[in-house]
């Protein structure tokens, strides 16, 4: 893998576009016009955001003793969202056009045009702003009706009858699940505080204003955990040891509100002034932004920053949002909220259940707390390590995307140098495919074909020449650098192996050579 410093900037919609000429993603049915929020992923797509996910569940569930998973259904008991809160504060405030009625987002249209932090803004506020700056219909210029609530949650009924009582929502988030099981799942896998429980799968809201292609849509997915402490352990973290050389750039509340630059600290550094107030959430930051740095995306492109008290949500007692220089500013990968025990304690007054633990330390029963909700969108996740890995390479004239092995849709295509070669490099990919994602391209020219896994982010490529028969080897070539090595068929599967698990360099391979087959 080449160092995370190639990316070359492209706007948001550069990036749609590539994707969708590349069969990454698609506008969602494209043929009846579209639909605003929605979206499809091709092929590669596809490919790669399994191999995202599959690496987010290996990190954070199964290579941990600590957290278990779940897969929980989409729609739930409509009080499950009551007591959560979601149906009656999930909301965004919307202006409306007293003229041509077009509905916007009131934050998102005061950020725009005022260049101003407007996330979490009260309705009277943004009234106010919208009259002293004179705010108006981006549409046709005219004036705004005060703004309302507007809540995002999608409804549905459930059932043959369709009235109120039939109403149910579809999850806005994963996160409500894994307190609504939270007993059966800490029996049944028998947790001991300190614990998390894990979800990843479709959530869905019925955005204002979904825009800038995949950050803001209507149903996207989500990797989360609650993890769940001893109410009295905030400060007890076991695993914060390791990370406190790491470095993280900061931007707490107390900078933005008196207009400081954010700055570099180690975690060690962020606990000892306070700026990070609890050792797990430290923790949790570090591991989340070095989760994004193990797949390739650029550090730089980092920083932590901490809610004002304005933007809060109305569970978080703290929270950290992990944050991305994308092309249109700096905006929110991963939500990080202090919930406390704010939820099993609405779920206990909601339901009656009996939600505690049993704390043999004490002989006490206790409500555990969420110290931190690691809360990961996949569609944003995938925005970023394509941003990062993009490159236009003039040198080579083509794209090149440097997307981690791991995360790649195709780990190796195999090109055979002419067509009497086929039946050779066929019968190699054959038996390739059986272990990777393996393509096989006989068409073009063998630099177009280089050039066309290269835009795909196909990291290794397998040229089958006039040689192989006789000296039983190929030619292998690597996207990062070009290079190329002459590796004996018997060892090709080996090989590819070692070099996706990182186990030897490209030039470890095999024997290197000149670029012969590369015209
Ligand atoms: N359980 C907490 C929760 O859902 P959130 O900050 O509302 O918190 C968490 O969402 C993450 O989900 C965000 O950081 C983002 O990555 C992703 N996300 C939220 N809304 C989204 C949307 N409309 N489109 C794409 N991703 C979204």
């Amino acid at each position: 893998m080449a160092p995370d410093t190639h990316s070359t900037t492209l706007s948001i919609d550069e990036m749609a576009t590539f994707c969708k000429r590349k069969g990454f993603v698609y506008p969602n049915s494209e043929i009846y016009g579209g639909m605003a929020g929605f979206f499809d992923y091709g092929p590669l797509g596809s490919e790669m955001k399994n191999n995202l996910k599959q690496n987010w569940w290996k990190v954070h569930v199964t290579s941990r003793d600590d957290v278990v998973g779940i897969d929980g259904s989409i729609i739930t008991h409509p009080k499950v969202w009551v007591a959560s809160g979601h149906v009656g504060s999930f909301a965004d405030l919307m202006l409306t056009c007293t003229k041509c009625k077009e509905k916007i987002r009131a934050d998102t249209h005061i950020e725009e045009k005022l260049k101003i932090a407007a996330d979490g803004m009260k309705a009277p506020q943004i009234n106010g702003i919208i009259k002293d700056n004179k705010l108006m219909c981006p549409k046709c210029g005219g004036a705004f009706e005060e703004v309302e609530d507007f809540n995002l949650m999608f409804t549905t009924n459930v059932g043959p009858k369709r009235n109120d009582e039939s109403i149910a929502y579809l999850r806005p988030e994963t996160a409500q699940l894994m307190f609504a099981d939270f007993r059966l799942v800490q029996e049944n896998a028998r947790l001991k505080l300190p614990f998390g429980i894990a979800q990843m799968g479709r959530a869905f809201r019925n955005e204002i204003s979904p825009r800038a292609f995949l950050f803001r849509c209507r149903e996207f997915e989500q990797m989360e955990i609650e993890y769940f402490i001893h109410p009295d352990k905030v400060n007890d973290c076991p695993y914060v040891a390791e990370w406190m050389d790491y470095e993280l750039t900061v931007y707490d509340a107390s900078m933005q509100r008196e207009g400081k630059e954010m700055k570099k600290m180690t975690v060690k550094d962020a606990l000892a002034s306070g700026t990070i107030k609890t050792q797990w959430h430290a923790f949790w930051l570090a591991h989340e932004t070095e989760w994004f740095r193990s797949l390739g995306a650029n550090k730089e492109n980092f920083r932590i920053r901490q809610h004002v008290d304005t933007e809060k949500s109305h569970y978080a007692l703290d929270t950290w949002d992990l944050e991305y220089k994308f092309p249109f500013g700096w905006k929110e990968l991963q939500g990080m909220a202090n919930r406390t025990d704010f939820d099993l304690q609405q779920h206990i007054k909601h339901s009656k259940a009996d939600l505690s633990l049993f704390d043999e330390e004490t002989k006490q029963k206790v409500i555990p707390y969420v110290v931190a909700e690691p809360s990961q969108g996949v569609d944003r996740a995938f925005l970023v390590f394509m941003f990062d890995a993009y490159e236009d390479d003039k040198e080579r004239g083509n794209v090149v995307l440097h997307l981690h092995p791991t995360l790649a849709p195709i780990k190796v295509a195999v090109l055979p140098l002419t067509n009497k070669l086929n039946d050779e490099a066929k019968r190699i990919h054959d038996s390739l495919r059986k272990e990777f994602s393996c393509f096989f391209d006989k068409s073009g020219s063998i630099g177009r074909r280089y050039a066309r896994m290269d835009e795909v982010g196909t990291p290794y490529c397998i040229t089958v020449d006039f040689e192989t028969e006789n000296d039983r080897s190929v030619t292998m070539r690597d996207r990062d650098s070009t290079k190329q090595v002459r590796v004996r068929l018997e060892r090709i599967q080996e090989t590819i192996w070692k070099l996706l698990t990182g186990r030897i360099k490209f030039e470890q391979a095999g024997t290197p050579i000149q670029k012969a087959a590369d015209n």
